[in-house]
């Protein structure tokens, strides 16, 4: 059962997008996600063409403010409460949102970076996305659009007009064009960031995945390696995951309640009589 693999600890948490659905930031592959009306930027795309990064600033100008807006959920909460409780060794996220952190867990492994800072690409010089938020908001005055859905990389949906009219800004110590902090497809995680999920997910009693389809390889991996070692291999996602064939546990249900239910099983197996 879920419960006792977590009450035995030394959990790591492999997370995904199906965390922040309830807190209102869609998914790729589940149900918030099948809407979504545009492919995610490529890496490629982005460095190779100007249009593509007026494209996407201007998409993610908008798109950011309801990321930065959005809070934190049951399922981030009992993120943390497991930690708090010292049952976990580890938390690796593919999200980019924060949201664990803010709910107060701690050292986080953000395997594909955050939407909160951003990284020029010259220097390498890594700066707060609030700094850069504030100088496209001077650089595009009197810029506004109609925001149409949002999408999970925290774009927005916008007109091509729209886009034509916003004023991307560079980096303010060398000129070099600015990405956010985060793994775009086509992109590789710093294989440091892999090295140290890998060295988790040796010592981990289980391996927790939460709200992931595990399509993306870049998490999947972790899931092997746990199966080849022999460390148990939680699930609790909604609909089913490349996963499922190595997990020993797999609920579908939803994270929000079903982890404060966790939570609360626990504590009360553990309250002494
Ligand atoms: N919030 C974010 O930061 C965010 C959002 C979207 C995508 N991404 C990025 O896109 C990639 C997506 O891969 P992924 O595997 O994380 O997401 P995914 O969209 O492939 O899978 C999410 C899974 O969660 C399930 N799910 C959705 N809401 C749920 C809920 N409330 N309870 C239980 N299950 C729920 C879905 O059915 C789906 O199977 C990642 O690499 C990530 O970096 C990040
Ligand atoms: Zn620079």
């Amino acid at each position: 059962m879920l419960a006792d693999l977590v009450a035995d600890g030394d959990v790591v948490i492999l997370s995904g997008a199906g965390l922040s659905t309830e807190s209102g930031i869609p998914d790729y592959r589940g149900e918030t996600g099948r809407k979504r009306r545009a492919e995610p930027m490529t890496y490629q795309a982005f460095a190779g063409s100007a249009a593509a990064r007026q494209r996407y600033w201007a998409r993610s100008h908008l798109g950011w403010r309801h990321i930065a807006r959005a809070a934190p959920n049951d399922g981030h909460r009992a993120v943390a409460g497991l930690q708090e409780r010292g049952l976990v060794a580890g938390i690796i996220t593919q999200n980019v949102d924060g949201l664990q952190q803010a709910a107060g867990a701690h050292d986080v492994i953000e395997l594909h970076g955050s939407l909160d800072r951003v990284m020029c690409l010259g220097c390498g010089r890594r700066t707060p996305r609030q700094a850069l938020d504030r100088r496209l908001r001077a650089a595009n005055p009197g810029w506004s659009a109609e925001v149409g859905a949002i999408n999970p990389d925290g774009d927005a949906v916008l007109a091509d007009d729209q886009i034509d009219s916003f004023q991307v800004v560079d980096c303010t110590d060398c000129g070099g064009l600015l990405k956010p902090d985060v793994i775009f497809f086509g992109e590789n995680v710093p294989r440091p960031r892999v090295e140290e999920c890998f060295t988790l997910t040796e010592r981990a009693g289980t391996l927790l995945v939460l709200g992931s389809s595990l399509t993306v390889l870049s998490g999947y991996r972790f899931v092997r390696h746990a199966a080849k070692l022999g460390v148990a291999v939680a699930i609790v996602n909604q609909g089913v995951t490349r996963g499922h064939d190595h997990a020993l546990v797999a609920l579908d249900a939803p994270l929000g309640p079903t982890l404060t239910a966790l939570l609360a099983s626990l504590d009360g197996a553990s309250t002494p009589r």
